[in-house]
């Protein structure tokens, strides 16, 4: 784990140096850097602990972008994964983050694989609370605002159920959307739930 912070920060440092010098003749589709630490075609990144892009719903990935680049996710001090996602997002104009939404929708959805342990039988129960916002199937639901979960990265879930609840993301009054997450990751009470309701996630296909 240690590892790899280190190895996401000096990623990022070294991208924002370049986008920096690059700046003055940069291009809205030069923004592909993306894809140094999200994967080819999106598929995540474990290493930097970059989550599947591919799939994503085009409303939530375009409130993630504006919201790391307002500074609603990725300003916790703990939250090391954020800080380093935020410092790529203040980078893009309106016009490149116009640009990448229709990138991203052009790479297909491939589920992420399994890599975490737990008990899907008791997650099933905790997930009906969950299934309200996002879906029976994990897939998702645009009029309430709550992402697809199904077929994203696994470890990538833990993380952000873990940030919800210790108030690393969340936590700022203009967030609306994720106070409401956050209010909800405190039902989770214990490590165990989370890999639990997460295992039971990986079995669910997002109605594809
Ligand atoms: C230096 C590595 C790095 C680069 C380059 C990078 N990202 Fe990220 N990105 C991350 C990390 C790490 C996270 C996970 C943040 C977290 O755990 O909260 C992330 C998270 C995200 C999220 C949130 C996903 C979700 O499900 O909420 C989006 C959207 C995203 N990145 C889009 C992009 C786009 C678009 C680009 C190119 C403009 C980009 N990223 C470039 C490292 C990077
Ligand atoms: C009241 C509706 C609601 C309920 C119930 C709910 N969520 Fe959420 N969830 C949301 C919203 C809205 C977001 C988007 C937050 C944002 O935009 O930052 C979200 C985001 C998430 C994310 C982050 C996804 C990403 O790509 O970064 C995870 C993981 C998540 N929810 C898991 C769960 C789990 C597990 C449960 C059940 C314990 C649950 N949610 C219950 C509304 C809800």
């Amino acid at each position: 784990m240690k590892s790899c912070r280190l190895l996401i920060i000096t990623l990022g440092l070294l991208l924002s140096g370049l986008g920096i010098a690059a700046e003055s003749e940069r291009q809205a589709y030069d923004d592909r850097y993306c894809t140094t630490c999200h994967g080819t075609d999106g598929k995540g990144n474990e290493g930097v602990q970059a989550p599947r892009l591919a799939g994503m719903e085009q409303w939530y990935l375009e409130r993630q972008l504006n919201n790391f680049r307002a500074g609603l996710r990725g300003v916790h001090p703990q939250d090391i994964e954020g800080i380093a996602m935020r410092d790529m997002a203040t980078q893009l104009s309106d016009d490149s983050i116009a640009d990448i939404i229709a990138w991203v929708a052009s790479w297909k959805y491939v589920a992420a694989e399994e890599t975490i342990e737990g008990n899907a039988n008791a997650g099933r129960q905790l997930y009906a609370t969950c299934a309200t916002c996002h879906g029976n199937d994990g897939e998702g639901n645009a009029a309430l605002g709550a992402p697809a979960l199904a077929g994203q990265n696994d470890w990538y879930l833990v993380t952000q159920l873990k940030n919800f609840k210790a108030g690393y993301r969340g936590n700022l009054p203009e967030d609306g959307y994720g106070q409401q997450m956050r209010l909800m990751a405190q039902t989770l009470v214990d490590e165990q739930r989370i890999l639990n309701v997460v295992s039971y996630i990986n079995t669910l296909t997002g109605d594809r």
